[in-house]
């Protein structure tokens, strides 16, 4: 079997997606994607971080506007203050490395001002878009950065839990925000992670056009790929992804705090018209 179908097979299940010719050493590098809840205490070095930095400012960013910034923390207080707004996540406080990455419209208003121009736009949702999505670009092209030098990455939306709090320790003016954390740092080899399967292809691609149902055969082979992923790594799940997909969305007790974002956003000066 060829290292590419191996891939596959670990992404999709045994024979589930046959090998396209095309491929790559990035695309090889993103299917071997896991998250890292369990770290070595091993500090990313300054050129480590300055890799995946620069990775990072690689992306795209909307009309070039660069809407967004990244607080590195590595002081071991910090991490653990973190860890405790975002709900007590033992990894914040122990990868060596925490990304806060930001929607950052302060840039840009103080640009404006500076330059004795008006920046009433950046009071409207699709500017906090811009922002969000600047952010969530950046960030995923640092954490493919940092698995391709043997890092490991978790995200963090656990950092939205408490908006403020995190603005304070992190220094945060108005208009900025915190979009989520990432740990960063060296995966502990005796708590290995497991590639976690993903729906068949037909569950999030549509030629053409939309269609629901047509998702439903995929959707169940998820359902029993994830029962079986469930069961090897030992988890305890009750019921399958769909179930456990849906109490997450059950009501807004669900959302772990961030059920109140509108008003800590608006407090954070994101006017969101
Ligand atoms: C925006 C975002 C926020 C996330 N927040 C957390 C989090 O707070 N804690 C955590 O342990 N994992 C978090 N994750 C990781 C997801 O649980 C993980 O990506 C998902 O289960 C798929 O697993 P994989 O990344 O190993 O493929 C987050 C992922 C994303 C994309």
């Amino acid at each position: 079997m060829s290292d590419t179908q191996s891939r596959l097979d670990t992404r999709y299940g045994s024979n589930a997606m046959p090998a396209p010719q095309s491929w790559s050493p990035l695309i090889d590098s993103l299917l071997g994607h896991r998250s890292v809840r369990s770290y070595l205490p091993t500090p990313v070095s300054d050129d480590q971080l300055s890799a995946i930095i620069a990775a990072a400012q690689s992306a795209s960013s909307s009309s070039n506007l660069q809407a967004w910034s990244v607080v590195a923390v590595r002081d071991p207080a910090t991490r653990a203050a973190l860890a405790e707004c975002a709900g007590g996540q033992a990894h914040v406080s122990d990868a060596p490395l925490q990304l806060v990455w930001l929607a950052d419209l302060a840039r840009l208003e103080s640009l404006a001002t500076s330059n004795e121009r008006p920046s009433a736009a950046l009071d409207y949702l699709e500017m906090f878009l811009v922002g969000v999505i600047d952010a969530a670009l950046a960030a995923q092209n640092a954490a493919a950065a940092a698995e391709s030098i043997g890092l490991g990455t978790v995200y963090i939306g656990g950092m939205r839990n408490k908006p403020e709090a995190v603005a304070e320790l992190l220094n945060l003016p108005p208009r900025v925000v915190a979009v989520f954390g990432m740990c960063v740092g060296t995966p502990d080899p005796a708590k290995p992670a497991a590639v976690k399967p993903r729906p068949p292809q037909s569950v999030v691609v549509h030629h053409e056009r939309y269609s629901l149902p047509a998702q439903a055969p995929g959707i169940e082979a998820y359902n029993a790929a994830m029962a079986r992923f469930y069961e090897e790594q030992q988890m305890k799940v009750h019921g399958t992804w769909a179930i456990h997909s849906a109490k997450r969305i059950a009501g807004p007790e669900t959302l772990s705090g961030r059920d109140h974002l509108v008003e800590a956003l608006n407090k954070r000066g994101f006017q969101l018209k």
